[in-house]
């Protein structure tokens, strides 16, 4: 499948990526056969240590279990960051997806890798399906460490949600909202404020238009945002865990150029799938 071209070119090449195909691969070696700096927005939701077993609606297995533990988990990982790191572009973002388990072991290892100045945000995603302990408070958030290729030079757009609180300020003659300030009058944006680094996005239901059956499916609500606030159209987006094919769906819908890569047939087949019917779904 895909709409672009298969060779693999010289570093810094991307025009030679193989764009809109889905590899199944190790990531690790699949990353290192890519040119470096290629990818503009790199999105990455790997195995969480779960040492759950889980079995997929294909009767395949999920596995994420790790008889070594977390050295295990993060030697697996590091090596792995790293190659996302070469083939970033100078203006590239990574997003990695944890949860609050491992999110500070996983945020060392990539301070060594990006360096600290580069963290750019510690995104919260909140939801509240599921149930409910009653020995702790429910834990309903995963963690997305962002890192910048070069903070600063990077791309970043901002995103808007929610309303200001408006009883008590000013209104001009068009109705807008501002306060009166040293510098002069203040406006409040009219689609909202600046969004944050906690984001309220509900989990995918059983029955969600867009599951697929694969487990640990991500919301495309949620590479919504990462996609439109860290990348521009036409942008190379990469996610080398690509599972069911989320990030590569709302990229391909987004008009961004992306590759995808995961070890399991199933995921690809799946991811595969998805793609395909969201281009039938596009021309109609
Ligand atoms: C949490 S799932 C990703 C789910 C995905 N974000 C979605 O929305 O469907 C993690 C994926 O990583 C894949 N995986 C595990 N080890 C891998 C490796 N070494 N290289 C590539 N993929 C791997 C698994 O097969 C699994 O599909």
């Amino acid at each position: 499948m895909g709409s672009g071209s298969s060779g693999l070119g010289s570093p810094g090449d991307a025009s030679a990526l193989p764009i809109g195909e889905i590899a199944c691969a190790d990531c690790l070696a699949w990353m290192n056969g890519l040119p470096a700096g290629a990818c503009d927005l790199i999105y990455i939701d790997p195995p969480f240590m779960t040492n759950v077993p889980r079995t997929t609606q294909a009767g395949g297995r999920y596995d994420d279990r790790w008889p070594g533990g977390l050295a295990e988990y993060l030697a697996f990982l590091e090596p792995r960051l790293a190659a996302m790191h070469r083939l970033l572009s100078a203006r590239g973002t990574l997003y990695v997806h944890v949860d609050p388990r491992t999110s500070h072991y996983v945020k060392v290892v990539l301070d060594g890798i990006f360096g600290v100045d580069n963290f750019l945000n510690e995104v919260i995603w909140s939801y509240r399906t599921g149930g409910r302990s009653v020995k702790w408070f429910a834990r309903k958030h995963d963690v997305l460490l962002v890192y910048a290729k070069a903070a600063g030079g990077h791309t970043f757009h901002v995103l808007r949600d929610g309303t200001f609180r408006t009883e008590g300020l000013n209104r001009d003659e068009e109705g807008r909202f501002y306060k009166n300030t040293k510098k002069g009058r203040l406006y409040f944006h009219p689609e909202g404020p600046a969004m944050t680094d906690v984001w309220e996005i509900p989990f995918l239901s059983t029955v969600a238009a867009e599951r697929t059956g694969y487990p640990t499916q991500k919301p495309e609500a949620l590479l919504e945002r990462v996609i439109g606030a860290s990348s521009d159209p036409g942008d190379v987006v990469a996610d080398p865990f690509c599972g069911s094919g989320t990030t590569l769906a709302v990229a391909e819908r987004l008009g961004r150029r992306w590759l995808g890569c995961d070890v399991s047939g199933e995921a690809v087949a799946t991811a595969r799938a998805r793609v395909a019917a969201g281009r039938e779904e596009m021309l109609f």
